[in-house]
C-alpha cells in the first residue's frame, strides 16, 4: 500500500468519523438518499481496512445520532436494515481481521433485529485485539453526559462516592467511552464545521478536519490525506512550541 508520506510512527491512536453526505451524495447523482447510505458502506470498509492496516488500534463512527429518529420513517427503517446487513455480512471479516466491535448510544431504541445482530457481533468479536472499531448508533453527546452525571449521583447517594471525589477520571469512567481513550483525531465528511452531538467530553484536545469530500466519496486516498493533515498539526495542548511535548 502506497501511503505517501505518511509517518507510521505517529499515526493517531483513536480515529472518530461523523459519517455526513450520503444524502446529498445521492442527491448530486440522481439517486434515492437510501442509494447514497448504501453507497457509504463501501467507505466504512475503506476506512476500516485502511486503520486495520496501518495499526490505528480504535476507530469510531458515528453511524446514527439520537436526534436521526425524526427522520422520515421509510429513511429511518432503509437505514437499520442497511446496518442489519451490514454486522450480519461482516462478522466473518471481522472475526478473520481481528476486528473487536463495541457499540455506544441508546441502544434501547434499535429495532430487535438490529440489536441482536449487534450484540451478538459484539459478544463473538470481544476477544479481537487488532483494532476496535465503535458504532456511535442512537448516540448523543449530551445524553452520554446525562447519564454520567446520574451514574455518579447514584454513587454519591449510596455513599460509594464523596463529592470530593469526583474528578476527570471519575467521569470519563462513566461515559459510554470509558474503555477507549480520547480522540486523536475527528473527521467530518461533507463540509459541515459542527459536532452534531457527538462527542462531547472526549475532545477537548483533538485535531478536527473537516472536508467537503461527501462520505460515500470519501475513500482510501481520502483518509490518508486526513491522516497527512494530522501529522503537519502542531498539538501543543496548552503549551508553548519551544517546551517538550
Ligand atoms: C449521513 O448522511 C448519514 C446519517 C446521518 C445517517 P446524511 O443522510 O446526513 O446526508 P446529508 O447530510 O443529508 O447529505
Ligand atoms: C450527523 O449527521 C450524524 C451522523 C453522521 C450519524 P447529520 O446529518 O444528522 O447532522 P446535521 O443534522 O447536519 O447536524
Ligand atoms: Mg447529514
Amino acid at each position: 500500500m502506497n501511503h505517501k508520506g505518511l509517518d507510521k510512527s505517529r499515526l493517531p491512536r483513536h480515529v472518530a468519523i461523523i459519517m455526513d453526505g450520503n444524502g446529498r451524495w445521492a442527491r448530486l447523482k440522481g439517486k434515492s438518499r437510501i442509494e447514497g447510505h448504501r453507497k457509504g458502506r463501501a467507505s466504512v470498509k475503506a476506512v476500516v481496512d485502511v486503520s486495520r492496516t496501518l495499526g490505528i488500534p480504535y476507530l469510531s463512527l458515528y453511524a446514527f445520532s439520537s436526534e436521526n429518529w425524526q427522520r422520515p420513517r421509510e429513511e429511518v427503517g432503509a437505514l437499520m436494515g442497511l446496518l442489519e446487513h451490514y454486522l450480519c455480512d461482516e462478522q466473518k471479516r471481522m472475526m478473520k481481521n481481528g476486528i473487536r466491535l463495541l457499540a455506544i448510544g441508546d441502544r434501547d431504541r434499535l429495532p430487535i433485529s438490529v440489536r441482536r445482530v449487534l450484540e451478538q457481533t459484539i459478544e463473538m468479536t470481544r476477544d479481537n485485539a487488532t483494532i476496535t472499531v465503535t458504532l456511535a448508533l442512537s448516540y448523543s453527546g449530551r445524553h452520554d453526559i446525562v447519564k454520567m452525571v446520574q451514574g455518579i449521583a447514584r454513587k454519591v447517594r449510596e455513599g460509594s462516592c464523596q463529592p470530593d471525589d469526583i474528578d476527570e477520571a471519575l467521569i470519563s469512567a462513566h461515559t459510554e467511552t470509558s474503555t477507549i481513550p480520547d480522540p486523536d483525531l475527528l473527521i467530518r465528511t461533507s463540509g459541515e464545521m459542527r459536532i452534531s452531538n457527538f462527542f462531547l467530553w472526549q475532545i477537548p484536545y483533538t485535531e478536527l478536519y473537516m472536508t467537503p469530500t461527501l462520505w460515500p466519496d470519501f475513500r482510501r486516498d481520502q483518509y490518508i490525506q486526513a491522516l497527512v493533515d494530522f501529522q503537519k498539526r502542531r498539538r501543543r495542548f496548552g503549551k508553548t512550541d519551544d517546551q517538550e511535548p
